[in-house]
């Protein structure tokens, strides 16, 4: 890439490290929901940022999603092998594609690194009486308790209404998304421009109160229609690391 380029990038990243409060912003040229190249720069770029941060015994959680589909699928295989690693999901199951969930994503995310991974074999949107009795079942509630001592979280971040309605979220919460201007999702809750949580459901598994907790956490989101996404959901990132496509960081930072 000529230079000038590369020093407008690293220009863009400080600006949004500075601007969100960011430990590191990433940027990558072109655009993650289009070109196959950025997709597989995500791949290296999320492989070398773990590679400086990756201890023998660390905890990996990470959430569904095409961008992390996308992210993990492009990972190159890590010349290390971290044979203690644990890579868990943070979340049960959502939709059909079973390409996009957090328990696939989990276990090829620890192949990729070499390690261990454990499963969460249950679906994301389970009613209030289901989730109090699974909550109680031992192999659940092993695998919450190793989710609260995660050492680092990968998470994506959606639009509000596509992914209400990828989860099935029933027509009432639909309409009072849209009536309460959601914009973002993640973990399951809808935030407003303002970053306000405006619903969430009840969830077993990482919600953001919880993820903010999460010493290292490294969001992942692409392509100019995620940047609003990204401004409402900027207090999960603070502190964290950032890794977005040349679209939406332009589109950020032209909002800031
Ligand atoms: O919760 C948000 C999703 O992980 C974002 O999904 O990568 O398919 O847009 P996406």
């Amino acid at each position: 890439l000529p230079l000038h380029y590369l020093e407008a990038l690293t220009r863009q990243e400080e600006e949004l490290k500075e601007k969100l409060g960011l430990k590191r912003a990433i940027i990558l040229k072109g655009n993650l929901e289009q070109d196959e190249e950025t997709k597989t720069s995500l791949g290296f770029a999320v492989s070398s940022l773990l590679e400086e941060m990756l201890t023998a015994h660390t905890t990996i959680a990470i959430t569904g999603g095409t961008t992390m589909a996308n992210m993990v699928h492009y990972m190159p295989k890590s010349q290390q092998h971290y044979e203690n690693l644990h890579v868990l999901p943070a979340r049960g199951s959502v939709g059909q594609r079973v390409e996009l969930h957090a328990n696939t994503i989990a276990v090829e995310l620890a192949n990729k690194l070499g390690g261990m991974y454990e499963i969460l074999t249950i679906p994301d949107n389970l009613s209030h009486q289901s989730i109090s009795l699974i909550k109680n079942e031992p192999q659940i509630e092993k695998l919450l308790q190793k989710l609260g001592k995660t050492d680092m979280i990968i998470f994506g971040i959606g639009n509000a209404l596509k992914m209400a309605k990828h989860r099935k979220e029933p027509q009432e919460v639909l309409n009072l998304l849209e009536q309460k201007t959601a914009v973002a999702e993640a973990f399951r809750h809808y935030f407003n421009a303002e970053g306000q949580v405006v619903y969430a459901s009840e969830v077993i598994g990482v919600a953001p109160d919880m993820a903010k907790k999460i010493p290292i956490r490294i969001a992942v989101a692409g392509g100019k229609s995620k940047a609003e996404a990204i401004l409402a959901t900027r207090s999960l990132l603070q502190e964290g690391y950032l890794i977005v496509d040349e679209d939406a960081a332009t589109a950020i930072l032209n909002h800031l």
